[in-house]
């Protein structure tokens, strides 16, 4: 390549350089001064001196959530073909019709893109209104939770420290606000009304958003994605709702967060065990609890009991959040044995001929696969624990 060089002025280069350094010197000495200070400061958590953000690289946690999470990306348009979605390249658009074309014409038949309107019919033929009713009321749930997944995750990335944490949490934007658009257009597709947030919806995901720091991957990572991954993992084997195994696997990816970045970045001993931080854990965890009531009539529906899901989701989530640190009040097995308690207290009341059952240790999912996808993030525990 050759370049017709330009003559400068080497003076007014040097000068332009003096001024920079000084400014520089002055601009980054009265910003390290205030940010000791607490009063402000360099905005971005960013080293440019290293050419990485603050932390360091984080390689392990890229290659973990970011490079993973893009080798497992899926598109809407290819696995919920009947929805509005046209995100395939045409790179992708055309190895899906190759590979429908080298079918025999039964596989054809089974594997057919499935049109809105087939769609619609195969939802009517499986379903009663009601239990159409019931489907939308359970999982606009995590829908809404979707929504807040979104916002938190989008906030956390401004928060965490390295280049590999920001990249995981950067494809996790990504993937919360594909979940939340899929999920929304997969309700709509029943046609029966969305419900609103129930209030414990609201005050959960509100608490979670509104968490500080590290604590919003308790909130999301833990808390959020714990329920959301039980509900992918209870309903992805029903008749038109195959998509949500693509959602169960991100979840479960994302549960897997917290233990790798705090691998990195550990909690301090203060912030793991103190009584404040235990307390605010558990207040956040609370209104989760009084979800579980709520959608008993939808749950019971579809044939859960919403204390066996409660029960287990309740144990996924006291699991992840001992690994990771995030401690509650007491033990794990002493705040799984009260909301057992809890919960059969409830259950006493309202259940005619009810005896006493320990529901955390109850396994609703019954599909295979899911709880292979669980196994692999919460190891044999996905199991009920064995207590005695
Ligand atoms: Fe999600
Ligand atoms: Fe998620």
């Amino acid at each position: 390549m050759e370049f017709a060089r330009r003559p400068v002025d080497a003076r007014a280069v040097r000068i332009n350089r003096r001024i920079e350094r000084t400014l520089n010197a002055a601009v980054r000495a009265r910003d390290r001064v205030l940010g000791g200070l607490g009063l402000g400061g360099r905005r971005a958590g960013y080293d440019d001196e290293r050419y990485e953000f603050v932390g360091g690289a984080g390689d392990s946690l890229r290659r973990r959530h970011y490079d993973r999470g893009l080798q497992l990306l899926w598109k809407a348009e290819a696995s919920a073909p009947f929805l509005s979605f046209k995100d395939c390249t045409p790179g992708e658009r055309a190895l899906q019709e190759m590979a429908l074309r080298s079918l025999t014409p039964e596989e054809t038949a089974a594997r057919q893109r499935l049109t809105s309107a087939e769609f619609q019919a195969l939802l009517d033929r499986e379903y009663t209104r009601r239990e159409k009713e019931a489907i939308v009321g359970v999982l606009s749930a995590i829908g809404h939770g979707e929504a807040y997944a979104w916002l938190a995750s989008a906030e956390l990335l401004g928060e965490v420290k390295s280049t590999g944490a920001r990249a995981a949490l950067t494809l996790q934007v990504v993937e919360e606000a594909k979940h939340f658009v899929v999920l929304r257009e997969l309700l709509q597709a029943f046609e029966v009304p969305i419900p609103r947030q129930s209030v414990w919806e609201y005050l959960f995901l509100e608490g979670v958003l509104g968490a500080r720091g590290v604590e919003r991957l308790y909130g999301m990572n833990v808390l959020v994605e714990g329920i959301a991954l039980g509900l992918f993992g209870l309903l992805s084997h029903l008749p038109g709702l195959e998509v949500l195994r693509l959602f169960h696997l991100d979840e479960s990816r994302h549960t897997g967060l917290p233990s790798n970045y705090l691998g990195e970045f550990p909690l301090t001993a203060w912030q793991r065990a103190s009584p404040l931080a235990r307390a605010r854990r558990l207040r956040m965890a609370l209104p989760a609890l009084a979800l579980m009531p709520y959608l008993e009539e939808d749950l019971a529906v579809l044939g859960i009991d919403a204390f066996e899901f409660g029960g287990s989701a309740m144990r996924r989530i006291a699991l992840l959040a001992y690994r990771n640190g995030f401690l509650l009040p007491g033990s794990r097995e002493a705040l799984l044995g009260t909301i057992n308690l809890a919960f059969n207290a409830y259950c006493s009341v309202t259940r005619p001929g009810h005896s006493f059952q320990d529901f955390t240790r109850a396994e609703p999912t019954r599909d295979e696969q899911a709880l292979a996808v669980e196994r692999e993030v919460l190891g044999a525990d996905v199991a009920p624990p064995s207590r005695t």
